[in-house]
């Protein structure tokens, strides 16, 4: 089964209070989660592969350690998703960003896939799924289906807030795949929202509604 990470760093949670506010504006908001995004990748590439090289100093030949080279894709889940990736590229700019497109039918809740494009060495990569929200999981779980379709074998899955409904369900659907989250809230309401969570993360962000 997959495991489920929750990063209660002290930076994490101060700033996710804030993206949580109501009163906090399109601008702060997308500058929080971006470093909130930077905060997490630092947590989530903990183990990533290093080899050991020989380097230099002014004083002396040293050992000394180096990332392994290892292929990373982030794949954000349009749109919300978007406000995450740049946050994680400051951290890891070699990265390959893929997207895959999924709305949430606002009746069913059902995730519709419209968009999906990713790097074309897909068996390779490592993959990071982004999305600032886990409510009932169907777009998560669809994303990486969608990205396991295409071939994608190693894949973490990140998210700012989930619900205990959405991260159940996933981790049925997908429990190859573990989950990093900065906070685990209370549950879902009558229309699929998180609470007490942050409302619409695609609206906040771009400023729509
Ligand atoms: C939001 C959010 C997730 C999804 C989570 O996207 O960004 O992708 O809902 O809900 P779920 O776990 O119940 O599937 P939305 O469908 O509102 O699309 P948007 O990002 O384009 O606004
Ligand atoms: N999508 C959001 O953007 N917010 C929620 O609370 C649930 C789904």
């Amino acid at each position: 089964m997959g495991k489920v990470y929750v990063f209660d760093h002290p930076l994490i949670q101060h700033k996710l209070t804030y993206i949580r506010d109501v009163k906090t504006g399109t601008k702060d908001f997308r500058e929080l989660v971006d470093e909130v995004a930077t905060l997490m990748a630092f947590e989530i590439t903990r183990d990533l592969p290093l080899e050991e090289v020989e380097v230099e100093t002014p004083v002396t030949i040293a050992k000394s350690n180096v990332l392994g080279g290892k292929k990373l894709a982030i794949i954000p889940i349009l749109r919300a998703g978007l406000g995450m990736v740049e946050g994680i590229l400051k951290l890891i700019p070699a990265a390959k960003v893929g997207h895959v497109g999924l709305y949430r039918d606002p009746e069913t809740l059902k995730p519709v896939e419209y968009y999906a494009k990713l790097p074309s060495d897909v068996e390779e990569r490592d993959f990071i799924v982004v999305d600032p929200m886990l409510a009932t999981g169907g777009s998560a779980i669809e994303a990486i289906n969608s990205l396991k379709k295409r071939g994608a074998k190693n894949i973490k899955f990140m998210c700012l807030i989930a619900a205990p409904e959405g991260v159940e369900e996933f981790k049925v659907a997908h429990p190859d795949v573990d989950i990093f989250i900065a906070a685990l809230d209370e549950k879902l309401n009558e229309k699929g929202y998180i609470v007490p969570g942050l409302g619409d993360a695609g609206d906040r962000m771009f400023g729509t509604k």
